[in-house]
């Protein structure tokens, strides 16, 4: 198997859906500014990608069906490049890398774009024309509401209101205490003149999350305050052989060591992360205590702390940067993000071992595991 690894990452600047300043912008658009984007930063030659592999939770008329091959032609790439969507929910692009990363360890191919794109103002979280199976839906949790697993595992775990809200408090002062250092312009690529985040709330204070009502159950402790947000925006990584990267001069940020997939049930779904950490630990060798750098996706506060609890995280090293409840959520979009942020934060620490984690609706985690090299 030849080694495969992380080459360049690029995203938008992430927008609040509905009221941001890409309320208006075509997914297309956006998620092709970014790639745009990755070329330019990475200098890679077009004609050795092989192909683009975009994460779309809601592939809908509205975003493209096949948004990946509308991305191929409205970038610019070659069009002897492929392009391919891919959907596992909020997991889609942490999937489109682990695609490409397979594909290229089987020979089939030197470098891909693993991108991913969510316009959530486009497509509500249900899709258009909802139509739940009756059997699971009368006998499962397949359908529950993301909010309401939320709420379960905060009982489940008995994680506090105020345990949630310090969480979010710490991820909105991460968030601000990175943009002031500079760090999120660096990844960022500039769409339609919008260069900053528009999700961050860094005037956030304990006592106007304590004051914000309960989101999706009256009697819930999940809020506004410790959700991630509904957001627009498009991220992208250059996933490339080792030694094609080396000869071709690419920037390598780490090297892919393992990636992991697995199944929960569906009115827990943020606890995902759990299992598929723990395999992809198991398959690259390594145990928590050796990983350096996490991150794990903060669908909710209460999803997170439970992750952090099972898997004896240590918060010093979880979302050095903040996470999605501070940076935005665009689901499709946000796997290349912490892969591609995981990777940078490698560069930056000088850590040795990433993990990059998420949970995905239905019931999944799944898992990357990075190493500097
Ligand atoms: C939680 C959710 C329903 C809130 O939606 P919303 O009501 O449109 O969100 P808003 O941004 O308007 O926030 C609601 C209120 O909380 C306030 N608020 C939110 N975050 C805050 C913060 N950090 N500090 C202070 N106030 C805050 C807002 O200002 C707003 O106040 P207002 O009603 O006085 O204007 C929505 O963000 C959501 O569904 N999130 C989860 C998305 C999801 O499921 N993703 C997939 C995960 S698996």
């Amino acid at each position: 198997m030849r080694n495969v690894v992380i080459a360049g990452y690029a995203r938008s600047p992430f927008q609040l859906a509905n009221k941001g300043a890409f309320a208006r912008t075509r997914p297309d658009d956006l998620a092709a500014a970014v790639v745009r984007g990755l070329v330019a930063r990475t200098g890679v030659d077009t004609s050795a990608i092989e192909d683009l592999v975009m994460g779309c939770a809601f592939p809908e008329a509205e975003q493209g069906f096949n948004v990946a091959r509308l991305v191929v032609l409205l970038s610019g790439l070659p069009l002897t490049v492929g392009g391919m969507t891919v959907n596992r929910f909020c997991g889609s692009s942490m999937s489109a890398v682990q695609y490409a990363a397979g594909q290229i360890a089987l020979g089939a191919g030197d470098v891909f774009i693993a991108a991913g794109v969510e316009s959530m103002t486009r497509i509500p979280m249900w899709g258009f024309n909802p139509l739940p199976h009756p059997e699971l839906a009368k006998n499962t949790a397949a359908f529950i509401g993301m909010g309401d697993t939320a709420e379960n595992l905060a009982s489940r775990y008995g994680i506090s209101r105020a345990d949630q809200e310090a969480f979010a408090l710490e991820s909105q002062r991460k968030a601000a205490e990175a943009i002031g250092a500079g760090h999120l312009v660096e990844e960022i690529v500039v769409v339609n003149d919008v260069s900053a985040d528009g999700t961050p709330r860094p005037g956030t204070t304990a006592e106007a999350l304590a004051g914000l009502k309960p989101a999706f159950s009256p009697t819930g402790t999940v809020t506004a305050g410790t959700s991630s947000p509904l957001t627009d925006g498009a991220s992208a990584v250059l996933v490339a052989s080792e030694d094609y990267a080396r000869a071709a001069g690419l920037p390598i940020l780490a090297r892919i060591r393992s990636v992991a997939i697995s199944g929960c049930s569906p009115e827990i779904m943020g606890i995902g992360p759990v299992e598929s950490s723990r395999k992809a630990l198991a398959r690259a060798g390594l145990s928590v205590a050796d990983i350096d750098v996490v991150e794990l996706n903060e669908a909710f506060a209460s999803q997170s702390l439970a992750c952090i609890a099972d898997l004896g995280l240590d918060t010093a090293k979880v979302n050095i940067d903040g996470g999605a409840i501070a940076i935005g959520h665009p689901l499709g979009a946000t796997g290349a993000r912490i892969v591609g942020k995981a990777a940078s934060l490698l560069q930056r620490t000088g850590g040795r071992f990433a993990l990059a984690t998420q949970c995905i609706g239905g019931g999944q985690g799944i898992a990357t595991v990075l190493e500097r090299v």
